[in-house]
């Protein structure tokens, strides 16, 4: 009942007005072909006010966020464009430990807010990849502190200055997660392959499509994808999770990317390292690759949607 209420509130809303307007990806890195994102789209429009803004939100906590926003981040910038990665989750930032520089922080985004330092005092340059910031949340105060206009100081500054500005919203769909959202041009929605996940997504993209500052000057509608994050082909296999494309039939927005569950993640939250930087090395590092690829209008077929095939030795003991 839920599935099909989600489903047919989804596909309502899913007109060709919500591509309408599209200008996204830039037209001279726009995919020939592809099999996941739209290949309809309209005429692209640039955007006019600088670097793009990007927010990587759920509604639902835990889904991997703040693991796509660092392996985003890190991919972008490896490809040379220069990004700044914000931490909108005051009071329980974790950014700055996937990107390794918990240690550096000395400013925090609250401090620029309350002009307790300049911005570029707050920012601090990635050890490894120079063309990546990174702006750490504070960890002591309430997420009120994110005054809207001290926000869109902040974020109109980083578009002058950056190609690309990866927000990391918090968990929910209260303030921070709004404030996270609403100067976004693009939004990333992660998603897990269980209903609650998918429901709280859903519940998102609408307050995105009607909240944002792009929907409140009636402009171009922010361009939402979905990231299926966390997924298990053999738990989808046997039913015990939804499927890639039920997902995207319930959510009805063009499907990013979809990132296996991997042990590999955690092992580079701890060594401060995003996922992204194993690449091909371990299948997560490769699904965020692939996103990195899409999300600049490379072709790139969907993979990690199938269960591994068994080798003889594990068939034959059953493992
Ligand atoms: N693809 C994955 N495979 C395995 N574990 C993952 C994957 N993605 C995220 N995780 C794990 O899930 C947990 C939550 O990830 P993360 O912190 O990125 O989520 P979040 O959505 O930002 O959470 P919150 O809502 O609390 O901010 C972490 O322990 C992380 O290591
Ligand atoms: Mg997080």
């Amino acid at each position: 009942m839920i599935l099909r209420t989600i489903r047919s509130h989804r596909l309502a809303a899913t007109s060709s007005a919500h591509l309408a307007g599209s200008w996204w990806p830039p037209a001279g890195l726009r995919a020939k072909s592809t099999a996941i994102l739209d290949d309809d789209a309209p005429p692209l429009v640039e955007p006019s006010e600088g670097g793009t803004v990007v927010t990587v939100t759920s509604g639902k906590g835990g889904v991997g966020k703040t693991t796509t926003s660092a392996s985003l981040a890190m991919g972008l910038a490896n490809r040379g464009f220069r990004v700044a990665a914000l931490d909108f989750d005051i009071g329980l930032r974790n950014l700055d430990l996937h990107l390794g520089c918990e240690r550096r922080i000395v400013f925090d985004f609250v401090n620029v807010i309350n002009g307790e330092c300049k911005l570029h005092q707050a920012l601090i340059k990635d050890r490894h990849q120079p063309n990546l910031h990174m702006l750490a949340a504070s960890q002591t105060r309430e997420k009120e502190a994110l005054k809207p206009e001290g926000v869109a100081e902040i974020i109109s500054q980083l578009r002058s200055e950056f190609d690309y500005v990866v927000c990391d919203s918090p968990a929910g769909i209260e303030h921070g997660a709004q404030q996270a959202m609403f100067h976004a041009d693009i939004a990333l929605v992660c998603t897990n392959p269980e209903l609650s996940s998918v429901r709280d997504s859903d519940k998102m993209i609408s307050i995105i499509q009607s909240k944002s500052r792009r929907a409140e000057e009636q402009r171009d509608p922010v361009q939402q994808y979905l990231l299926i994050t966390r997924y298990e082909a053999e738990k989808v296999v046997g039913e015990a999770m939804l499927s890639a494309a039920d997902i995207q039939e319930m959510l009805g927005i063009p499907l990013l990317g979809v990132v296996p569950e991997g042990e590999e993640v955690l092992k580079s939250t701890n060594l401060g390292r995003p996922v992204i930087t194993q690449g091909a090395e371990c299948d997560t590092g490769a699904a965020y690759e692939d996103v990195v690829k899409r999300f600049l209008g490379e072709e790139c077929p969907l993979r990690f949607t199938q269960p591994k095939e068994k080798g003889f030795l594990s068939g034959l003991f059953g493992k």
